[in-house]
């Protein structure tokens, strides 16, 4: 039976993984095994929990404040004897980390074909997200497999040069992830302290936001909260520190927003399916919004989802101060603006990407 190695390390990753996971156990055609490199600790242990997968091996690796380079040097060395071991048929990847990057090289390295899931994403600059532009584009390079999420992704790796007869478009697993997680009866206290009033779901954590751009959004987000008292924001906040610094300092204290720790990902989706408003610099909650009907304000300047601004479920807001504060009003207070990005057509997928996939891994 062919041998699939599915390697990942982080929360978005194994939330997106864990599904075709699952979806490969129950079919039982091809032998999956499951590396994580724990680049994430907690936020990957939830994750795992959330689906019930225990990973086969767990290179524990996450450091405080870890540098890129030192992580993807301790991947590298830590994936070779797991790759020698399992002598997989194939490796797995997803999207756009460490990670993903060095779990791709390291099997590159051994001619060990990669597998690319959610390929083809894009915002054509190397430097927003950074780095992730750069491994996603790396990762695509050297894949022989690309597992498209949409036909934009498909056509962006056809620009690239990519064979079109080794690309499938699957939809995003991220989105098969709902059918684990949602429910019509979930109550938390979170979710009682978002229903006093009008519910508002922040996330922040890239990189080349730190610093300024996310001191202006947190600026933005502290000035509509104290303008408009109605509002419950709830934010779980990014272990990251330099993260966790900004955030507290900017928002700590403000009575109707409220900071928890990161929430396990059934908590999250329900919470999500509740917002009026989302917030986010996050990728994967982008597709969640855009699958949940909920509008949401991407708080970047680019974005390589640009299928769900064109539905109109999502408005790039960019992390200008000013800006950022004017179009969450708006939103908020304009029934008609809002009404125009609810419920819009949801580009990233229909719930079975993950079965798309295993029907491939099945027959290539
Ligand atoms: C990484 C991914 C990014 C993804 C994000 C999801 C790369 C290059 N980027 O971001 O695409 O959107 O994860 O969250 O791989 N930490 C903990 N506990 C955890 C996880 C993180 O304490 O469970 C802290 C640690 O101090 C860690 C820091 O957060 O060093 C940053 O984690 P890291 O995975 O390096 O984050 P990013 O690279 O910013
Ligand atoms: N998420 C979660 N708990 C939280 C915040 C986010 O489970 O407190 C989930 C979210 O629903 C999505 C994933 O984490 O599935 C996104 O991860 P993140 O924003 O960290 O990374 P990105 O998608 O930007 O790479």
């Amino acid at each position: 039976m062919k041998r699939i190695l599915l390697v990942f390390g982080t929360r978005p990753e194994a939330v997106k993984m864990c599904p075709l996971v699952l979806e490969l156990r129950r079919r039982g055609t091809v032998q999956p095994v499951v590396c994580v490199t724990g680049q994430h600790r907690q936020l990957l242990r939830d994750a795992l929990a959330a689906f019930q997968v225990e990973a086969d091996y767990d290179l524990a690796l996450m450091e405080q404040a870890q540098s890129l380079d030192g992580l993807t040097a301790a991947c590298l060395t830590a994936l070779g004897p797991v790759l020698e071991r399992e002598a997989p048929d194939l490796v797995l990847v997803h999207g756009d980390t460490t990670t993903t990057l060095a779990a791709a090289l390291a099997a590159f390295y051994r001619h060990i074909p990669v597998g690319h899931v959610e390929a083809g994403l894009r915002t054509g600059d190397l430097s927003a997200p950074f780095p992730e532009e750069f491994d996603r584009r790396a990762v695509d390079m050297l894949s022989r497999y690309a597992f498209a999420p949409t036909e934009e992704a498909r056509a962006n790796l056809l620009a690239e040069g990519f064979d079109g007869s080794r690309i499938w478009v699957t939809g995003n697993t991220g989105i098969d992830a709902l059918a684990y997680t949602l429910r019509k009866d979930y109550h938390s206290p979170a979710l009682d302290f978002l229903a006093e009033g009008v519910p508002v779901v922040l996330t922040l954590h890239r990189r080349e936001s730190l610093g300024q751009p996310m001191q202006e959004v947190l600026a933005a987000v502290r000035s509509l909260a104290a303008d408009m008292p109605e509002l419950r924001v709830l934010c779980p906040v990014h272990p990251n520190p330099q993260v966790r610094e900004a955030v507290y300092a900017a928002l700590g204290g403000q009575e109707n927003i409220r900071l928890t720790e990161p929430m396990d990902v059934t908590a999250f989706h329900n919470l999500l399916a509740r917002a009026r408003l989302i917030l986010t610099d996050s990728g994967g909650v982008q597709e969640e919004a855009a699958a949940l009907g909920v509008p949401a304000l991407v708080l970047r300047g680019k974005t390589e989802r640009p299928e769900g601004i064109k539905a109109g479920g999502l408005l790039l807001a960019g992390t200008d101060r000013e800006t950022v504060y004017a179009r969450c009003r708006r939103l908020l207070e304009d029934e008609a603006a809002w009404q125009a990005m609810r419920d819009r057509p949801n580009p990233f997928g229909d719930g079975h990407a993950s079965a798309r996939i295993a029907d491939v891994l099945e027959n290539l």
